[in-house]
């Protein structure tokens, strides 16, 4: 049978529940995506909403999905090695269940925001225990509340030079490739009604080799994954896009989502962004140009019928991460996001609304 949290990560059951939400824009990005069966949601951190209210109401209105951007990670987590911090992570829970958010979890493993007491611990007697004990305690603790998760993040790393394309994560060099079936099953067990997925960066363009590459490796995985029964529900694709480059999201990328679908696979689009760092021209043109890159990659991969989520990384300029990380030259503030940091709607939510319209 299916569970409840399962149900609510499919289409159907998500545009009921987002209809049901007094909350909830009926023309925001959340009910138009519901009207095609693809929940919309975003990355946010439990201060900016409980702190801002103007943008805790503005992911209310616009999202049926709520992805806590940091606090799920294991710096976050697991300051220590025998405790668990959930304080936080308990807070960005209580706004999505206030909101009716169905929560997507982020990351049970990755190899970035990782507590240094982590790489000491991890030898191969130990190893083992200390990724079942995490999975269970966190998937766990939030079961039947977590609707899918982002079980092993960015596992495949093609410059690491393995014939498998595998990264040399410390899980990969201490347990071995198997650590990946280890973490789904752990998931699987602490709840079964959760949508697990194993999420990837770059595999977005169709003119670049190295991804275009990495697809083949991704499938090559993910197959392997399937026939040994490995409890593995869908492809995260983080989607962060370019602002600098040519929206080359056509035949080959259309390809590729299929053949993740033909695996029984769902997509869910984890982590949408369109960062122009380097985008030349004045504000408005800088965001037709990050308008056009979000409708040309919703206009692909909303073809496939298999692409049941799309959430953006914030929802806002007022917070995004690409504010430290990709800063602009000229000193103008990044705007790689459908709200500007007004609140108001920018070219790139009328885009991202016409591509759910279509
Ligand atoms: O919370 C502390 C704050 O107390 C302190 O004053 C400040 C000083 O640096 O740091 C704050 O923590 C930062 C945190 O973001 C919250 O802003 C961390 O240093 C910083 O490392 C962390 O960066 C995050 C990064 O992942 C690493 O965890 C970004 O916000 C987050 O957007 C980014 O997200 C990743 C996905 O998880 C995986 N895919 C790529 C994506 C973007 O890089």
């Amino acid at each position: 049978m299916i569970g409840v949290s399962r149900r609510l990560a499919l289409g159907g059951g998500l545009a009921a529940l987002a209809g049901a939400c007094a909350a909830r824009e009926p023309d925001g990005l959340a009910s138009l995506a519901a009207r095609r069966g693809v929940r919309f949601g975003a990355a946010a951190e439990p201060q900016t909403l409980e702190n801002d209210r103007a943008f805790a109401a503005l992911v209310a209105a616009e999202c049926a999905g709520l992805t806590p951007e940091n606090h799920l990670k294991w710096n976050v987590l697991r300051p220590r090695p025998r405790a668990f911090d959930f304080g936080p992570a308990d807070r960005i829970m209580a706004f999505a269940e206030r909101n009716r958010l169905a929560v997507h979890g982020h990351a049970l493993l990755w190899h970035e925001a990782n507590p240094a007491w982590l790489s000491h611990e991890l030898r191969p007697v130990a190893a083992e225990e200390i990724l079942r004990e995490h999975i269970d305690g966190v998937v766990g603790r939030y079961a039947g509340r977590i609707a899918s998760w982002d079980v092993v993040n960015e596992a495949v790393e093609r410059n690491d030079r393995r014939p498998d394309g595998l990264r040399r994560s410390r899980w990969l060099e201490t347990l071995g490739p198997d650590y990946i079936a280890m973490a789904f099953e752990a998931a699987h067990q602490a709840d079964p009604a959760a949508v697990l997925l194993l999420s990837d960066y770059g595999l977005e363009y169709d003119d670049e080799r190295w991804m275009v590459e990495k697809r083949g490796t991704m499938l090559t995985l993910l197959a392997g994954l399937r026939r040994r029964g490995v409890p593995i529900h869908g492809l995260g694709i983080q989607g962060h896009l370019l602002g600098d480059r040519r929206p080359a999201f056509g035949r080959d990328f259309r390809a590729f989502l299929g053949e993740v679908a033909r695996l029984g696979l769902e997509i869910h689009i984890t982590e949408l962004d369109v960062n122009d760092q380097n985008t030349p021209g004045d504000v408005r043109q800088r965001d037709e140009t990050v308008a056009a890159i979000y409708r040309a990659f919703l206009d692909c991969v909303l073809d496939e019928p298999a692409v049941k989520a799309v959430t953006t990384w914030g929802l806002t300029d007022r917070y995004t991460s690409k504010t430290d990380m990709f800063p602009r030259a000229d000193g103008q503030p990044v705007r790689p996001l459908p709200f500007d940091r007004a609140l108001a709607r920018k070219p790139a939510w009328q885009a991202m609304a016409q591509a759910f319209n279509r």
